[in-house]
C-alpha cells in the first residue's frame, strides 16, 4: 500500500515549481483509474451534480451526497491527496453549520480536506474550520455557486477593480489558513499576480499556464459530457464514443442471437 499525499507535500510542490495536478473523480473506478497514474489530488467536485447527475448547476448538491461520492473515492485511491466540495448552503449560513458539515465530510466521507467558495467575505469561515485542523481549499475568481449574482460563468478580473477584489480575495484566503486555493474562469495575468502574491499553491481552471497547478473535470477530458464545452477544456481522450460503440455492438449481437455464444454460458 503506497502513502497517501498530505496538505504539506502539496505546499512543497509550489516551493520546488512542481506543477500539481488535480481531477474531478465521483466514483471508484475513475478514482482508481487516476491514482494509479500518480494524479496529485482529487477533488471531489460537487461538479457533480452537472456531470453526473444532470442538474444544469451545483446549486442542488447535496453535503450527503458529497459524502456518498467522497466514500467511494476515498475506496478507489490510496495514493492521492483527496478534497471535497463543500455544497451550497452547507456553510454560508453561520460558522457553526460550516463546522459541522465540514467535520462530517472527514468523519463520514474520509475526506482529508475541504473546499468552500469565496474571499474575503468567507475568510472568517475558512478560519474556524481550519481552527478545528480540517484543512480548506479556498476557490476564487468565477465561483460556480455564485452563478446567479454572476448572471451566468463569466470570465472574472477583467476590469482593473475587479481584480483587485481578486487580489483581495486570495490573500484573506491565504491569511485564513487555507492550504492551497483554486483560482477559477479568470485572465491570465491576473492569475500570473495572484501566483506571484500568495505563498500557498494557486490551482487555475480556466486561469492560464502560471498557475501552480491545473484541476479540470474528468467528464469533459475525456468526452463523457458534451453539455458544455468551455474554452479552457483540452479533450484528452473520446469515451463517448468508445461507450456507445460498444452499447451498439451488444444490442446488435443480443437481437441477432450472436451473444450469448456457448462460451459465454454453462454447460
Ligand atoms: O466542482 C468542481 O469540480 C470544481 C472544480 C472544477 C474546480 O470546483
Amino acid at each position: 500500500m503506497r502513502t497517501r499525499k498530505t496538505i504539506l507535500d502539496i505546499g512543497l510542490m509550489k516551493q520546488q515549481h512542481d506543477k500539481i495536478t488535480v481531477l474531478t473523480a465521483y466514483d471508484y473506478p475513475f478514482a482508481q483509474l487516476m491514482d494509479s497514474v500518480g494524479i496529485d489530488m482529487i477533488l471531489v467536485g460537487d461538479s457533480v451534480g452537472s456531470v453526473f447527475s444532470g442538474y444544469d448547476n451545483t446549486l442542488p448538491v447535496t453535503l450527503d451526497e458529497m459524502i456518498y461520492h467522497t466514500r467511494a473515492v476515498v475506496r478507489g485511491s490510496e495514493q492521492a491527496l483527496i478534497v471535497t466540495d463543500m455544497p451550497f448552503m452547507s456553510y454560508q449560513v453561520d460558522k457553526r453549520d460550516a463546522r459541522l458539515n465540514a467535520g462530517r465530510l472527514v468523519k463520514e466521507g474520509g475526506t482529508q480536506a475541504v473546499k468552500l467558495e469565496g474571499g474575503e467575505h468567507m475568510a472568517a469561515t475558512i478560519r474556524s474550520i481550519v481552527d478545528i485542523d480540517i484543512p480548506v481549499v479556498g476557490h476564487i475568481g468565477l465561483t460556480p455557486q455564485s452563478i446567479h449574482r454572476m448572471g451566468g460563468f463569466k470570465v472574472q478580473g477583467r476590469e482593473e477593480e475587479q481584480a483587485r477584489r481578486i487580489l483581495a480575495d486570495a490573500k484573506a484566503v491565504e491569511e485564513s489558513g487555507a492550504f492551497a486555493m483554486v483560482l477559477e474562469g479568470v485572465p491570465r495575468d491576473l492569475a500570473k499576480r495572484v501566483t506571484e502574491s500568495v505563498s500557498i499553491p494557486t490551482i487555475g481552471i480556466g486561469a492560464g499556464a502560471d498557475c501552480d497547478g491545473q484541476v479540470l473535470v474528468i467528464h469533459d477530458i475525456l468526452g463523457l459530457c458534451d453539455k458544455y464545452s468551455p474554452k479552457f477544456v483540452k479533450r484528452y481522450a473520446d469515451i463517448s464514443t468508445m461507450i456507445t460503440t460498444g452499447v451498439d455492438a451488444y444490442i446488435k449481437d443480443v437481437k441477432s442471437g450472436d451473444f450469448p455464444s456457448s462460451e459465454h454460458s454453462f454447460k
